[in-house]
């Protein structure tokens, strides 16, 4: 495949002959990446297990990582599942359509090329216009993950899906930018009590305020032992990295701002070029070669929304390390540090506790 067709799309402003063409390409076998609320993602036809190992070609990723189904509407699931248990329902009546993905017993209509050879099925209702209408229009559920190179952070603007997929795949549809900025939140309900297997826009207090207390997966909290499997086989890859060295400096905001300074300096006198992750709050603390801000420390979405663009941003940057703060007490500090210390490979500095 040598050219990807970009099409730009207003969410607001349906533009009928792009959707119908998206439509067609993946009913026919082709690859559509196109936004949803959380990232953008890969699309191929969800039941066609050539066109998901066509997925994994363009992402370079590993074939035991399943994909998430997507669907507009409710009706779409029952095909796709062997039963939909009580939690699930009131989770979908709750959370559909938005960013939660639920994990249950798959049909014998889902083949196992595109759940990894698990007999269970990840599946997501998006909310986004535009990837609601890119799945009525292909007619059938759109195995889609994120549209981004194994490894590499999540698209959340059509030029990060360009920079990683453009000539690999057959459309990209630029919608604007994300609204969320960090993948969905994955509920396990396919045994019992729900597991929360990956944090996102949906947090635990959420679904815990709908239906009591809910499990974690060992692999949401912290890092794994190699020797143990988690349930979203997609946890226990590096993830989300940049290519310089990432360090996260976990304590109060101001003890970090102190410890990021000695680092640099630290690093200026090793003769290596550092780069700081911080907030518009924090930028004019710092005196570093390179600063990249995630959004404000006071509106915890725009960090959520702004974290893997500044994390592809480092890359274009030629810094040797990176230096950055920590979200932990903000609304949605599951999320974003799960995803932070993930791409830091779990490399941190306690700053400021005794
Ligand atoms: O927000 C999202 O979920 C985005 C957008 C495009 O919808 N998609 C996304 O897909 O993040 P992906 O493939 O990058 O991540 C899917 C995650 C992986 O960690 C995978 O292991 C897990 O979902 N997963 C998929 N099917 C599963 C299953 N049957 N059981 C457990 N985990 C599953
Ligand atoms: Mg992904």
């Amino acid at each position: 495949m040598a050219i990807t067709k970009l099409v730009r799309i207003d969410k607001f402003h349906k533009n009928e002959a792009a959707i119908q063409e998206a439509g067609r390409l993946l009913a026919d076998g082709g690859l559509v990446a196109f936004p949803t609320e959380t990232v953008y993602g890969l699309g191929a036809n969800g039941l066609d297990a050539e066109a998901a190992a066509r997925i994994y070609a363009a992402k370079g990723r590993p074939s035991d990582n399943p994909l998430i189904l997507h669907i507009a509407a409710m009706e779409e699931l029952y095909p796709l599942v062997a039963e939909v248990p009580e939690t699930a329902r009131i989770l979908a009546e709750a959370f559909w359509p938005g960013p939660m993905t639920l994990v249950l017993k798959k049909s014998g209509r889902v083949p196992g090329g595109t759940t990894g050879g698990l007999d269970t099925v990840a599946v997501r209702m998006p909310s986004h216009p535009v990837a609601r209408q890119v799945i009525q229009a292909a007619g059938v559920p759109i195995a889609a993950p994120s549209a981004n190179t194994s490894g590499r952070p999540s698209p959340t603007k059509a030029i990060h899906v360009l920079e990683d997929m453009d000539g690999k795949i057959d459309m990209v549809i630029d919608g604007g930018d994300v609204g969320i900025g960090l993948e969905s939140t994955i509920i396990d309900v396919s045994e019992g009590t729900p597991v929360l297997l990956r944090p996102g826009y949906i947090t635990e207090e959420m679904v815990e305020q709908l239906m009591g207390p809910m499990a974690v997966d060992p692999a949401v909290k912290g890092q794994i032992p190699p020797d143990i499997r988690p349930k979203a086989p997609g946890m226990k890859y590096r993830h989300y990295a940049p290519k310089a060295e990432l360090t996260v400096f976990l304590g109060p905001p101001v003890a970090v701002c102190g410890a990021i300074e000695k680092a640099l300096l630290e690093a200026k006198a090793q003769g290596k070029r550092a780069g700081v992750l911080c907030t518009e709050e924090s930028e004019a603390f710092y005196q570093a070669p390179v600063k990249k801000c995630a959004g404000r420390r006071n509106e915890p979405e725009s960090v959520a929304r702004s974290l893997y663009d500044v994390l592809r941003a480092f890359d274009k940057e030629q810094v040797d390390c990176i230096f950055s703060e920590s979200f932990e007490d903000l609304p949605l500090s599951g999320a974003i540090m799960n995803r932070l210390l993930k791409a830091a490979g779990y490399r941190t500095v306690v700053c400021g506790r005794i």
